[in-house]
């Protein structure tokens, strides 16, 4: 059933933003209504009837932001369906228990509240984007950079979201 959804999320450099966006296309393309925002600057999610959260990953951990937002919103949260998605280049360079072990600091993140969708999907690594101690680090730990982005697999998540719960 269509209605009202915030989806919040937290980028350093744009890259979960666009997902967040096309997320936010797809869900509004089926009918609902979609507001995608910066999850620093949200000070209420009351009216929404469903929530979907977004964080990039860094050294093995989803962002303090994610934490903040739960911890501020945890009444609104609690009652309605939340999902999450993490960003990184962990699905590209590692084998799925690494994407497991992410998945497990995102859902500690969001605890008391439990999701009813909660992916990881490929992002966006760039070396001339980074700052020269960044590039240093990426350069030393030999992983492959470019964007990862799978745009259909993003887009069949906000389906798959919208039929199994009630979004
Ligand atoms: C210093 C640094 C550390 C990173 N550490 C991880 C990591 O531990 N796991 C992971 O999956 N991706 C890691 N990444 C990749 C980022 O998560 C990826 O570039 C992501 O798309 C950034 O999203 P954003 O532009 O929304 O911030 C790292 C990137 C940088 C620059």
């Amino acid at each position: 059933m269509p209605g009202k959804v915030l989806i919040a999320y937290t980028s350093r450099r744009g890259t979960t933003e666009e997902i967040a966006r096309a997320i936010g296309a797809e869900l509004e393309a089926a009918g609902n209504t979609v507001t995608v925002a910066d999850m620093k600057g949200i000070a209420s999610i009351e009216g929404y009837g469903a929530v979907i959260i977004g964080s990039p990953v860094y050294l093995g951990q989803v962002e303090k932001a994610v934490h903040a937002f739960v911890a501020r919103n945890r009444d609104g949260l609690l009652p309605v369906p939340v999902a999450a998605f993490a960003v990184g280049i962990t699905p590209v360079n590692s084998p799925a228990a690494a994407v497991e072990e992410v998945l497990g600091n995102l859902r500690t993140a969001l605890e008391p509240v439990k999701p009813v969708g909660i992916t990881m999907f490929a992002g966006r690594l760039e070396l001339s984007r980074l700052s020269f101690l960044e590039r240093t680090m990426i350069g030393a730990m030999k992983i492959l950079t470019g964007d990862f982005r799978d745009w259909d697999a993003i887009r069949a998540w906000a389906r798959e979201l919208q039929a199994v719960s009630r979004l």
